[in-house]
C-alpha cells in the first residue's frame, strides 16, 4: 500500500536569483497540505469491521512527510473534524509561532478553517507530527505521522521502514472505547489499549531475507504505553535517539524501549537463517507480554556476509549546554494515584487532593496543577542560558517528560552518568527515578514542558518554560 509519498511535496526553489550574482543561500520547500479529518481504517483482522477513526487525509498513519535536512517544511492544515485542532511538530526545533500550541503559540484552527505552517529542519532524524488540542482524543483517535528528515548522505542499508507503534483501546465490534479521560486511567498509567498496530494495520509477518541490513525508524504515537521489544536472535544497533544520533550501539541488554512519543532509529542486521522465523516481542509489562511479530526469512538469501559500510550518524548541529553557568532546577513530579500527594496548586490557589479530584485533576510538577495550555512558568530563561533540569519522580507511575523546541542531553539517571549523554526530546522518567538533562535555552518563546502520556497531560501534568531577551 503505497499511502506514504503520495503527497511527497512540489519543490519549489525559493532562491533570491539576481541576473549576475551569485546564489546566496538556496532553500528548497517542500509543500504538503494535510486534511484533518473523520476516515476509517481496519485496524485490526478483517474478520472485524473498519473502526472509525480521526486522521490526517482520514488515514491512520497521516501521509509521511518526507523532507531533507536544511529544507524548509510548509503544510497547509485544514480542519475538517468536529472540533478545533492545531499541528505540532514534535521533536523540531522551529521558531515558537510554528510550534502548534493553542492559545500559547497560535490561536486553534476552528473547524473548517485553516493555518499554515512553515519552518526551516536544522536537524536530520526521524519526528512526527500530532495535534496538541484534546491531545487525549485527537491523537487517540488516530491524529498523527511520520515527519522524516533525511541526512544529506545518509548510510547504506537494503531498505529503510518507518514503524508507527499505536495502541487503541477497541470494543468487540473494532469501535474505539469512547470515555477518554476516564478518572481511573488518569490517574494510574493512562489508557493503555488492548489492540497494537504498526502503521494502523495489525500486524503479523515481516518479511525478510537472511543478510538484508535494515533501517528501522521506530516512533511510539501510542496515549500511554510503553514498549520494550526484544528481537531474540538478533542485534538491533541503535543510531539515533529522539531524531538525533548516538554512537552505534547495541539496546540496552537487547531491548529497544520506547516510551510515548519516542523515537528510535535501529540498524537491524539480519542474521538469521533462509526459513526461519523469530517473533518480536513486547514486554514492557510483564504480565502481559505479547508478540509484536514475526520476522520470517524467505528461503533465498539475499547475501551471504553482511554488509560492513558505516552506520554512524553525522552529528545534529545542537548547542552544547554550559554546566558551569547553567541554571539548576529540581523538577518534582507528583501525584496519582498511591502518590503522597495532598493537595496543589491549581489556577493560583492551593486546593487540597480531594478537590483536585472532583476537578479531575491527579499530578503536579512543582506543587502546581496545569489547567490548559496557558500557565504561569516554572522557569524564565535568556536566550543562550545553560539549564539543567533535575527531575525527580515521586509518583508510582512511570512519565515520560517532553521539551519543546529544543533537544536536551540526559546526563545522568538515579545519579549515575549516562553512557552517551545522548540527546533526546522526551525521557522514560520510571517511578521513584531521577533523570537530569541539560538544554541550551536557544529559541525564544513560551515551550511547553509535559509528560507525553496524554491523560497525564490533561490531568495536571504540564509546564512550561518561558525563554525572553
Ligand atoms: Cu508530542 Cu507537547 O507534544
Ligand atoms: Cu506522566
Amino acid at each position: 500500500m503505497n499511502r506514504r509519498n503520495f503527497l511527497r511535496g512540489t519543490a519549489i526553489l525559493t532562491c533570491g536569483l539576481l541576473p549576475g550574482t551569485p546564489p546566496v543561500s538556496a532553500t528548497q520547500v517542500q509543500a504538503f497540505s494535510l486534511s484533518a479529518e473523520p476516515g476509517q481504517a481496519q485496524l485490526v483482522p478483517e474478520e472485524y469491521p473498519a473502526t472509525d477513526v480521526w486522521g490526517y487525509n482520514g488515514l491512520v498513519p497521516g501521509p509521511e512527510l518526507r523532507t531533507r535536512q536544511g529544507e524548509t517544511l510548509h503544510v497547509t492544515v485544514r480542519n475538517r473534524l468536529p472540533e478545533e485542532t492545531t499541528v505540532h511538530w514534535h521533536g523540531i526545533r522551529l521558531p515558537n509561532a510554528m510550534d502548534g500550541v493553542p492559545h500559547v503559540t497560535q490561536p486553534p484552527i476552528a473547524p473548517g478553517s485553516a493555518f499554515t505552517y512553515e519552518f526551516p529542519l536544522p536537524d536530520a532524524g526521524t519526528f512526527w507530527y500530532h495535534p496538541h488540542m484534546n491531545s487525549i482524543e485527537q491523537v487517540g483517535r488516530g491524529m498523527y505521522g511520520a515527519l522524516i528528515v533525511e541526512e544529506p548522505d545518509p548510510p547504506t542499508v537494503d531498505r529503510e521502514l518507518v514503524w508507527i507503534l499505536d495502541d487503541w483501546r477497541l470494543d468487540m465490534d473494532a469501535r474505539i472505547v469512547e470515555g477518554f479521560d476516564n478518572r481511573h486511567d488518569l490517574s494510574h498509567g493512562g489508557r493503555i489499549g488492548n489492540a497494537v498496530t504498526i502503521n494502523g494495520e495489525f500486524p503479523d509477518i515481516f518479511r525478510t531475507r537472511s543478510g538484508e541490513r535494515i533501517r528501522l525508524r521506530l516512533i511510539n504515537a501510542a496515549n500511554s504505553r510503553i514498549f520494550a521489544l526484544e528481537f531474540p536472535s538478533h542485534e538491533p544497533q541503535v543510531i539515533a535517539i529522539d531524531g538525533h544520533p548516538v554512537p552505534p550501539h547495541p539496546a540496552d541488554s537487547g531491548v529497544v524501549t520506547l516510551a510515548p512519543s519516542m523515537r528510535m532509529d535501529l540498524i537491524l542486521d539480519m542474521t538469521g537463517s533462509p526459513g526461519q522465523k523469530f517473533p518480536v516481542v513486547d514486554r514492557y509489562y510483564r504480565q502481559s507480554a505479547y508478540r509484536l511479530i514475526d520476522l520470517a526469512y524467505e528461503e533465498a538469501p539475499l547475501r551471504a556476509n553482511l554488509p560492513d559500510h558505516g552506520i554512524q550518524l553525522p552529528a545534529n548541529p545542537l548547542p552544547e549546554p554550559d554546566p558551569e553557568s547553567a541554571i539548576i532546577r529540581t523538577v518534582e513530579l507528583e501525584g496519582g494515584a498511591m502518590g503522597a500527594m495532598d493537595g496543589a496548586t491549581l489556577n493560583g490557589k492551593w486546593q487540597d487532593i480531594r478537590a483536585l479530584v472532583r476537578q479531575g485533576k491527579f499530578w503536579a510538577i512543582n506543587g502546581t496543577v496545569s489547567d490548559g495550555h496557558v500557565l504561569d512558568p516554572l522557569q524564565h530563561l535568556k536566550p543562550g542560558q545553560s539549564m539543567v533540569l533535575d527531575m525527580r519522580n515521586n509518583t508510582a507511575w512511570p512519565h515520560v517528560m517532553h521539551l519543546h523546541g529544543h533537544a536536551f542531553r540526559v546526563l545522568a539517571r538515579n545519579g549515575e552518568p549516562t553512557r552517551f549523554r545522548e540527546w533526546q526530546d522526551s525521557v522514560l522518567v520510571e517511578r521513584h527515578e531521577t533523570v537530569q538533562i541539560a538544554f541550551v535555552a536557544d529559541s525564544p518563546g513560551d515551550w511547553m514542558f509535559h509528560c507525553h502520556m496524554l491523560g497525564h497531560q490533561m490531568s495536571g501534568m504540564m509546564s512550561l518554560i518561558r525563554i525572553k531577551a
